[in-house]
């Protein structure tokens, strides 16, 4: 963390405040640093994060330089600025930091993998039935062109133990198993899986890993050199707090020779004896906006700064603020928890009952009429979807610094009120929430 400090602008940096306990620190804390609409209750920091006010001003900051000498910027000074901010998210997550290669998101990092990676027909791919839809609409299309075979390890939903998790994806293991995806924390059940003991299982078995950890930098720590997969994708733009459009991948040495990314840029033909092809390809791909990426260090130093004990007081903070917030929205609408408080990070889904028939099929504006109703009836912003093999519905819910208890409470009454409008929760089910 050290060389994040030396990178950022020191007057940025607010000495750290108090977290927030209640609504009006909340809104006071709130306002001093994010853009977020004070006015709404904001659950959701896990779909596209919240970048804070300091570090979009420093993202505006690298815009101006950039538009200043486009040409210079592009074709002289983005190189070494990749490398800066590889040193500082390499030192962040403890690995090499040539073995970083930035990507806008996390869909086109899984994408560059499966491009790279030489399947014949009949190969194995190993997925959970938790594991994120772009990563799964990619492999059906594989599956068609090339007839690779998709295959998913049941993971039982509601969960007691990561043992299921590990059981499930061992048993599913093949002699024709040719690559495993498995997600660190999952998207719409919010588990932690036991990436630390399936990696070294799965690969001594000789199936190449990818731990798919688009929720997992600043959810929970993580250490690649110890967890060591074949490929690590990560998201930069959620728990970090970095500007949308960015995220990495880290590729294994003994994969980067032969790594590229899934569409070639211009300069992909250039070969230079002093860059490897690896840091090259993916210093640049193409004319984009590259300042969101740039400016990760100071998204990491701030959010090391919000709170006395840096990032990890701020993962324990958060972690203990979901495990709270999800006893009172399980409480007031009478659900059971569907893990331990141990396969939680900073987000947690509860299983929601089933609307009755006639209710079903309503179309939506967001991905469930009852996320809509949220919005529009409370305005609280936490996403409703269906998980899993058997197709629960659930809330997901978050916590960043900015969410307090009290949001928590706003949500379970707000859902009683919506669950008993729609038919599906009776007086017995819940106890009133407050
Ligand atoms: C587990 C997981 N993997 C991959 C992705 C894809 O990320 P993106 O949409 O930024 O490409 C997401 C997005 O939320 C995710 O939750």
């Amino acid at each position: 963390m050290n060389s994040a400090s030396q990178l950022i602008d020191e007057k940025l940096l607010p000495a750290p405040s108090p977290a927030p306990v209640d609504r009006v620190s909340r809104i006071r804390f709130q306002t001093s640093h994010w853009d977020l609409d004070p006015a709404i209750t904001f659950l959701n920091h896990g779909s596209y994060g919240a970048v804070p006010r300091a570090v979009l001003e420093a993202q505006n900051r690298m815009r101006a330089r950039m538009e200043r000498e486009p040409v210079r910027f592009y074709k002289v000074d983005l190189e070494r600025l990749m490398d800066g901010v590889r040193e500082v998210l390499g030192s962040f997550l403890n690995c090499d930091p040539s073995s970083l290669a930035p990507v806008p998101n996390a869909t086109m990092g899984i994408a560059s993998i499966f491009s790279s990676t030489e399947f014949k027909a009949g190969d194995e791919i190993l997925l959970t039935d938790h594991e994120y839809q772009s990563g799964v609409n990619e492999l059906d299309r594989m599956a068609k062109a090339i007839g690779v075979k998709v295959v998913f390890a049941k993971v039982p939903f509601p969960i007691q133990s990561p043992d299921q998790v590990f059981d499930a994806v061992m048993a599913a293991v093949t002699p024709r198993t040719k690559l495993a995806m498995i997600s660190q924390i999952t998207s719409g059940s919010s588990l932690i899986f036991p990436v630390g003991r399936l990696v070294p299982a799965l690969k001594a078995k000789g199936v190449e890993v990818i731990v798919d950890g688009a929720h997992g930098p600043g959810q929970i720590p993580v250490d690649l050199k110890e967890l060591d997969p074949t490929y690590y994708v990560g998201s930069l733009h959620k728990w970090m707090s970095a500007p949308k459009g960015t995220a990495f991948l880290q590729v294994s040495k003994e994969k980067q020779k032969s790594f590229r990314p899934v569409y070639l840029s211009s300069r992909a033909n250039k070969i230079r004896a002093d860059r490897e092809l690896f840091l090259r390809d993916f210093d640049y791909h193409g004319t984009l906006d590259y300042s969101g990426f740039l400016v990760v260090p100071e998204a990491i130093a701030y959010l090391s700064r919000l709170l006395p004990g840096g990032w990890s007081e701020l993962m324990r903070r958060n972690h203990d603020l979901i495990v709270k917030g999800r006893d009172i929205v399980t409480k007031a609408i009478g659900a059971e928890p569907s893990c331990p408080d141990h396969m939680l990070g900073t987000m947690a889904s509860i299983i929601l009952p089933e609307p009755p028939q006639n209710m079903k099929g309503r179309p939506s504006l967001y991905d469930d009429p009852m996320q809509d109703a949220l919005i529009h009836n409370h305005g609280v912003v936490a996403p409703i979807w269906r998980v899993g093999g058997n197709d629960r519905r659930i809330v997901r819910i978050s916590a960043q610094a900015y969410n307090t208890l009290d949001q928590y409470e706003t949500l379970a009454v707000a859902l009683v009120k919506e669950l008993q409008a729609e038919g599906s929760l009776t007086g017995s089910s819940q106890r009133k929430a407050g």
